[in-house]
């Protein structure tokens, strides 16, 4: 077979950000662009040959001509095994157990995660290493670093491959296995959760569940697990048929962007539990009936009750939060006498904590929480730890989280996103937030004492790297705190984010409305960075 090696030049900006690279389809479109990409990439890990590589794609719009490109790019450079999702198709998570048990050198996958798709939304590649986790920061900066110097690429010239059914394929020296992208992972979640009781709930009729898919990859995954393993009613999984362009939505599973589910779960006959997930699979949301769990409660409560759940019996080595989550967790990490770690945003920062033992359980506020069963987030699997607790404690959602409340205090939580912000005007405020911010310290704002303002850098206590300018904190003496954050993974203009979050140990103060908890920190976020005016905004887009 030939192998041709096509001159090519380099282009601007293919940086990998929060998640590596994410464009729009229209940028991913162009001549040479894809494959200049994906070329660094093998540049960067010294080659393809001989390697074993999982793809998989979140089913988007250009994802079908993307998979056969790379094929036809890791079969020119001796790739030796390929593990490729029936038509194409993985879910992050389902990616990163795949790279694992295989015990593969690591894995693309093509997804734009939770930005919507079609032919004008977004596209995006991702590299995961030999653990199953994204690309450290030194892999992803030397992918960055070879798309700079690109002068060419090598692709075979081949006809496409049919991946519509499971099979097994040789291309040139590379033998490509086709699998059903949900069965192993359907397996994973069995050994690590109590089907048996779960079904026994279920069964008995006690207990409903809506689970939107959002026309996103998820829909397989919970229709196998949730309707076939565990024996919920047919059409407990809504939206379930992965769609291209997710059915014109955006699988963002949040209050705005997953209102069927809202909808259904404020009706007086809503289900027991209701959840969503994001273009590919790695977010979830939880809802209980007309009650919204945050994310950062979320992980608090899975740590807090681990002790119910199988696989997570024996105890948790440790816990870790990103930066602007909630530090709900901590509390409970205070309590149990485990360690808990502070990191930047994105979940590539868990990876070294999670291989090295330190932590077993992790989440963000951004909804997306996991474990040491894999090195992604896992939108599917939280659900399932959710019903396992639910199971254990034959508890509305509600109470289990007032009880947790009780219990531990409640750490009010919000964010105040202003996405599609000029570049330029992010930027600046950003920069005089700064100067402002690290001068604060000891000074009276309001009713609250400023204990410490900074530009959070972590120092990953495995191998020390040094991450810097993840954002601006704001602490207050009492435990409040309010984080600004430009987003890493938009792909126009800026998103600006800024977090707010205030605790309040009371019982009696529970009941609180959380913008209403929160209104005098929110008016201090808002004056101190000038975000209204700067922006021309009469709020924030989207508020979580
Ligand atoms: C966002 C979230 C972050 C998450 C990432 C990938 O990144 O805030 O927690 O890890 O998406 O899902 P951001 O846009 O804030 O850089
Ligand atoms: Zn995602």
């Amino acid at each position: 077979m030939n192998i041709h090696t096509v001159d090519s030049t380099p282009f601007e900006g293919q940086k990998p950000g929060t998640s590596v690279l994410r464009k729009r389809v229209t940028v991913f479109r162009q001549a040479r662009y894809l494959e200049n990409f994906i070329q660094a990439l093998f540049n960067a890990i010294g080659g393809g040959e001989g390697k074993t590589l999982v793809v998989g794609c979140d089913g988007r719009f250009y994802n079908q001509e993307a998979i056969q490109i790379i094929i036809r790019m890791a079969a020119a450079q001796g790739v030796a095994r390929l593990l490729v999702g029936k038509s194409g198709l993985l879910s992050t998570p389902a990616a990163s157990n795949l790279i694992r048990k295989h015990k593969a050198d690591g894995g693309i996958i093509l997804s734009a995660s939770h930005n919507p798709g079609g032919p004008d939304g977004d596209f995006g590649i991702k590299f995961n290493g030999p653990n199953g986790g994204p690309a450290s920061e030194q892999v992803s900066a030397a992918i960055y670093h070879e798309t700079g110097r690109i002068r060419a690429y090598r692709i075979l010239e081949a006809d496409d491959i049919a991946l519509g059914k499971p099979a097994e394929i040789t291309l040139d020296r590379t033998r490509i296995h086709i699998i059903n992208p949900v069965t192993d992972y359907a397996d994973l979640m069995e050994t690590l959760f109590d089907f048996p009781r779960i079904r026994g709930m279920i069964e008995a009729g006690m207990f409903n569940i809506c689970f939107d898919a959002m026309h996103a990859i998820t829909g397989p995954y919970a229709y196998e697990i949730l309707e076939r393993r565990l024996g919920a009613l047919p059409g407990t999984v809504i939206n379930a048929t992965p769609l291209s362009d997710f059915g014109g939505g955006h699988p963002d599973p949040n209050l705005t962007y997953a209102h069927e589910l809202v909808e259904i779960m404020n009706r007086p006959t809503a289900p027991d539990l209701g959840a969503a997930s994001d273009g590919d699979g790695d977010r979830n949301m939880i809802l209980g009936k007309r009650f919204f769990v945050t994310p950062s409660d979320s992980i608090a409560i899975l740590a807090a009750n681990a002790h119910l759940v199988p696989g997570y019996r024996s105890g948790l080595a440790g816990v870790a939060r990103s930066m602007p989550t909630s530090q709900a967790l901590d509390r409970v990490a205070a309590r149990f006498g485990i360690p808990c770690f502070e990191t930047p945003t994105g979940w590539k920062f868990f990876g070294n904590l999670l291989d090295s033992g330190k932590i077993t359980l992790c989440g963000e506020e951004s909804f997306g929480s996991g474990s040491d069963h894999l090195r992604e987030k896992d939108g599917v699997w939280a659900v399932l730890f959710w019903l396992n607790i639910l199971a254990v404690r034959r508890q509305p959602v509600e109470q289990i989280v007032r009880e947790h409340w009780a219990a531990f205090g409640r750490n009010f939580y919000t964010r105040h996103d202003y996405e599609q912000v000029e570049s330029g005007i992010a930027a600046q405020m950003m920069e005089e937030l700064r100067d402002r911010i690290t001068t604060l310290s000891g000074r009276k704002i309001g009713d609250y004492k400023v204990a410490y303002g900074d530009d959070f850098s972590y120092q990953d206590p495995v191998d020390q790297s040094v991450t810097e300018h993840q954002g601006l904190r704001l602490g207050f003496t009492d435990g409040s705190r309010i984080v600004f954050r430009l987003s890493g993974t938009g792909t126009e203009g800026a998103t600006l984010r800024i977090y707010i979050e205030k605790y309040i140990a009371d019982p009696a103060r529970h009941g609180e409305d959380t913008q209403e908890a929160l209104k005098d920190l929110i008016e201090i976020a808002n004056k101190l960075s000038g975000v209204l005016t700067r922006t021309g905004r009469g709020g924030p887009t989207v508020i979580t």
